[in-house]
């Protein structure tokens, strides 16, 4: 019957709401008392691959948790400045590392990448705070400690704070020996665990620009990148403390593009080299003038390249997010990309097919990101959110009060499970209440209905009541009958 399947239909959407809501509390045999999360970089993994090559665990992570479409990083896409944004939620104008190779005129300083342990790269302002010092920083402080493994920076003090545990870059560290070392440390006795870990592998950027992100070797260095995460995941998975507590993201810092031979310029050929320094290279270069005098015929030399976006400081375009630094120099050039520039002295491009550093917006810039655990849905492919937002949201899953950075929390929460829509407690109660009373409404009308149609019965079929005849009664009594007859003529 109609009515009774939709009284069904209500009471299994109720029940459905109902499970819905429970499911995102699991049983936990062992709680943690702060909520606990891995962040892994995996540098210059590009948010494509795993839709070219063959990644299976890469792949399990999107039924397992959410798959990010992809990340839209900041200017410049290249590895240091990248994974400060990542932790600290700053652009890179605000964090001020600004490039892989950097000139600082207030320091009077030249850093690269081996000279850049120095606290006083990481600590330009006050308002760089990596996520590993803001977990230490929370209020519940005694349960809180990172971990951080060959992380840019993760060695250096910044604004005076370490991570409790972490181990300087190592080149020759295996990536399956970071994570049972990181894994270790949330397994540690309760005065001691870290709640917070975060892990950077190098590849597969060093293959991408050794043999180009569409390559046979790129193949076979995903697939151990594949591997390696295949045993994160056991390893998790065998450990019911890991497997019911740890949220784990995966992302990395920018993508990878092709670069031919043809397609490179040497700073040197346009402009006179006695009147400049620059640093940064090869997808792009801040180039400061020896005398201020000079930028105009500097720029000059240079704004007509037609593969090439040059800038003097003040035009550099506001969506870059990048000039408000003293670290950036008079006149930025940027390659188109697949463009390199290369400045003075600079021989890495020698071997280099692939490279990255270009506009945060080209499609080939863009990032992974995957992320499961409690925090988040399962089994979501999610719209694309930008890197500065990451630190708001790892704000989120550990609790964390949000500091202002330039990432934004909305941008993140349809990947959270605590934001589901309108999921809340009262207004659950006051749908499933609705619902009752619907369901009791409609049974009521049904039931009304249902009694109505026992006792109504059309006038032509009107019940006939059977007794057992005496030898008079049934008797056809033709007189009778034809006096009706004659009575009925007369009328
Ligand atoms: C909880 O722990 C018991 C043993 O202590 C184990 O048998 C059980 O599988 C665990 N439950 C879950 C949900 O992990
Ligand atoms: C990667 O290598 C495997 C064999 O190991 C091959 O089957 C597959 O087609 C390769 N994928 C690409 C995109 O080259
Ligand atoms: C930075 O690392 C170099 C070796 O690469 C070392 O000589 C130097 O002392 C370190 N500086 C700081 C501040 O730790
Ligand atoms: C501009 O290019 C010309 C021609 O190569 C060169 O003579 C001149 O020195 C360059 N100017 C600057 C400022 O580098
Ligand atoms: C580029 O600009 C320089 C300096 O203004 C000029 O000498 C040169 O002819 C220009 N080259 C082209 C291709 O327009
Ligand atoms: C980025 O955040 C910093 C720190 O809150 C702030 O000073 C700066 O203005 C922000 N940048 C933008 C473009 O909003």
């Amino acid at each position: 019957m109609v009515e009774q399947s939709l009284v069904y239909i209500y009471l299994f959407l109720c029940s459905i709401l109902f499970i819905s809501h429970t499911r995102s509390a699991p049983v936990i045999n062992e709680t943690s008392s702060v909520p606990l999360l891995l962040l892994i970089s995996f540098d210059g993994f590009r948010w494509d691959y795993p839709d070219i090559y063959k990644l299976p665990h890469f792949d399990s992570l999107q039924k397992r948790g959410v798959r990010v479409k992809h990340i839209d990083n900041s200017f410049a896409t290249v590895t240091f400045p990248s994974h400060y944004t990542m932790v600290t939620g700053l652009f890179e104008e605000t964090h001020g590392i600004v490039a892989n190779s950097m000139y600082d005129p207030v320091l009077k300083a030249v850093a690269d990448i081996s000279t850049m342990n120095d606290t006083k790269w990481w600590s330009q302002n006050a308002y760089s705070q990596p996520i590993w010092v803001s977990n230490q920083l929370a209020s519940d402080v005694l349960q809180r400690r990172s971990g951080v493994i060959d992380w840019p920076g993760s060695s250096v003090p910044i604004n005076g704070y370490r991570p409790y545990e972490y181990l300087d870059f190592d080149i020759t560290r295996s990536l399956d020996s970071a994570f049972r070392q990181i894994l270790k440390w949330f397994r540690e006795p309760a005065a001691s665990r870290i709640n917070f870990g975060a892990v950077y592998h190098a590849e597969p950027d060093v293959t991408g620009h050794l043999h180009g992100p569409i390559s046979p070797e790129m193949n076979e260095t995903l697939k151990k990148c594949d591997d390696y995460l295949g045993g994160l995941l056991q390893m998790i998975d065998d450990d019911d403390y890991l497997r019911q507590n740890l949220n784990v993201i995966i992302t990395s810092d920018h993508g990878m593009h092709d670069v031919e031979k043809t397609h490179r310029i040497f700073l040197v050929d346009y402009i006179d080299k006695s009147l400049f320094t620059a640093y940064g290279g090869r997808a792009f270069a801040n180039i400061f003038a020896n005398k201020a005098s000079d930028i105009d015929r500097l720029y000059a030399n240079l704004s007509n390249l037609t593969d090439y976006e040059v800038y003097k400081k003040s035009q550099i375009p506001v969506e870059y997010h990048y000039k408000s630094n003293v670290r950036v120099g008079d006149i930025l050039i940027v390659g188109k990309v697949g463009h390199d520039v290369i400045i003075p002295g600079d021989e890495t491009y020698a071997h280099i097919v692939g490279d990255h550093g270009y506009d945060n917006r080209a499609e080939s810039m863009h990032p992974i990101l995957y992320a499961f655990g409690p925090a988040f849905y399962q089994n979501l492919l999610a719209e694309p959110f930008r890197n500065v937002d990451l630190y708001p949201l790892m704000s989120h899953v550990l609790h964390l009060k949000q500091r202002p950075t330039n990432g934004s929390l909305s941008n993140v929460k349809h990947i959270l499970v605590d934001f589901r829509p309108e999921m809340s407690s009262t207004i659950l109660v006051i749908i499933c209440l609705t619902l009752v009373a619907l369901s009791a409404i409609l049974f009521t009308v049904c039931a009304w209905r249902h009694s109505r149609q026992l006792v109504y019965v059309p006038p032509d079929k009107v019940i006939v009541e059977y007794h057992r005849l005496n030898n008079q009664e049934g008797a056809f009594d033709y007189s009778s009958e034809g006096e009706d007859d004659i009575d009925n003529e007369k009328l």
